[in-house]
């Protein structure tokens, strides 16, 4: 794998981002300081699924640098905007049914990108786990990470340890952020992993799979790609294999939960054979 290994000298610390570590001359889109309180139904432990629920979406969320720039802003304004919406999504996605929900907010091929922009989003999931670990234990969200952990910074790696802790009861949806992630590299640590496995299936290899990096390794249902690229860039590579695809021209940040839920109506419609006969043909 190309990965240069980032010194954690070189990305700033959440900390000493309060300054003007985003850069002063930077646009920066602000979080909300306040967000409307949680409806009382969504409590974690008194949720009760809808009856279509279990779904595992996927989300490439491409095009926030794309998004900045046609705007004259800086890339990091982009990646602001698309935390914002990765909000938004993620709040909405129990009631459509989704059970859990893999968002690709950092790819280990990212670490090709300036330092400058690689420690600035590190920072900006630094605080997106601050900022909203309480609302999701309210929500009955479960957090996971999924990713290597040995090259972030180690505020980071704690928030992550925290957060994960802080919401490991959350019933209603499984929130799997895809950080320092890359699928080869995982399959390959799983391989190697496997030889000490006696039971040689598909499903034993899921499990090491599951283990590798942490957050379990289910199925992917949907696979969502913002941005108007029509690739997988080396995101879930094992979990899609049945995966229906959905591109969406616009970019992340202009991404809606109507956009959503057209997206989960089009995947309503395909059938799904998984290689056997459609219903109609069947015997
Ligand atoms: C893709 O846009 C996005 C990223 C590489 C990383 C940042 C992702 C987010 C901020 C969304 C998820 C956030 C949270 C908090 C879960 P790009 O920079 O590749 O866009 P481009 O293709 O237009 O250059």
């Amino acid at each position: 794998m190309e990965s240069a290994t980032p010194a954690e000298q070189q990305i700033p610390s959440p900390a000493s981002a309060a300054g003007p570590a985003l850069g002063t001359s930077q646009v920066v889109v602000p979080m909300p300081a306040s967000r409307p309180p949680a409806p009382a139904a969504a409590e974690g432990a008194e949720f009760a699924p809808p009856a279509n629920s279990g779904l595992h979406v996927a989300i490439i969320s491409d095009g926030n640098g794309r998004w900045a720039t046609s705007r004259g802003l800086p890339r990091s304004a982009g990646h602001r905007a698309g935390a914002e919406t990765a909000r938004r999504i993620i709040e909405a996605a129990p009631r459509l049914g989704i059970h859990t929900l893999t968002l690709f907010a950092l790819s280990s091929a990212n670490w090709k990108r300036p330092a400058a922009e690689v420690g600035g989003i590190l920072r900006l999931l630094h605080e997106y786990l601050l900022s909203e670990t309480e609302h999701c234990v309210q929500q009955g969200v479960r957090l996971s990470v999924i990713g290597r952990r040995d090259r972030v910074p180690s505020t980071l790696r704690q928030a992550i340890a925290d957060s994960e802790a802080a919401t490991a009861a959350g019933l209603r949806l499984h929130l799997r952020l895809a950080i320092d992630y890359s699928a080869r590299e995982a399959i390959f640590h799983a391989a190697c992993r496997f030889y000490k496995v006696t039971e040689l299936s598909p499903e034993s290899f899921s499990r090491v799979l599951a283990e590798v990096y942490r957050g379990g390794s289910t199925e992917v249902d949907l696979l969502i790609r913002t941005g108007g690229e029509q690739r997988l860039s080396d995101f879930l590579l094992w979990e899609c294999a049945f995966a229906e695809f959905v591109f969406v021209p616009k970019a992340w940040p202009d991404f809606t939960v109507a956009d959503l839920e057209a997206a989960l109506e089009e995947f309503t419609h395909r059938e799904r054979t998984r290689g056997a006969l459609p219903d109609a043909l069947a015997g």
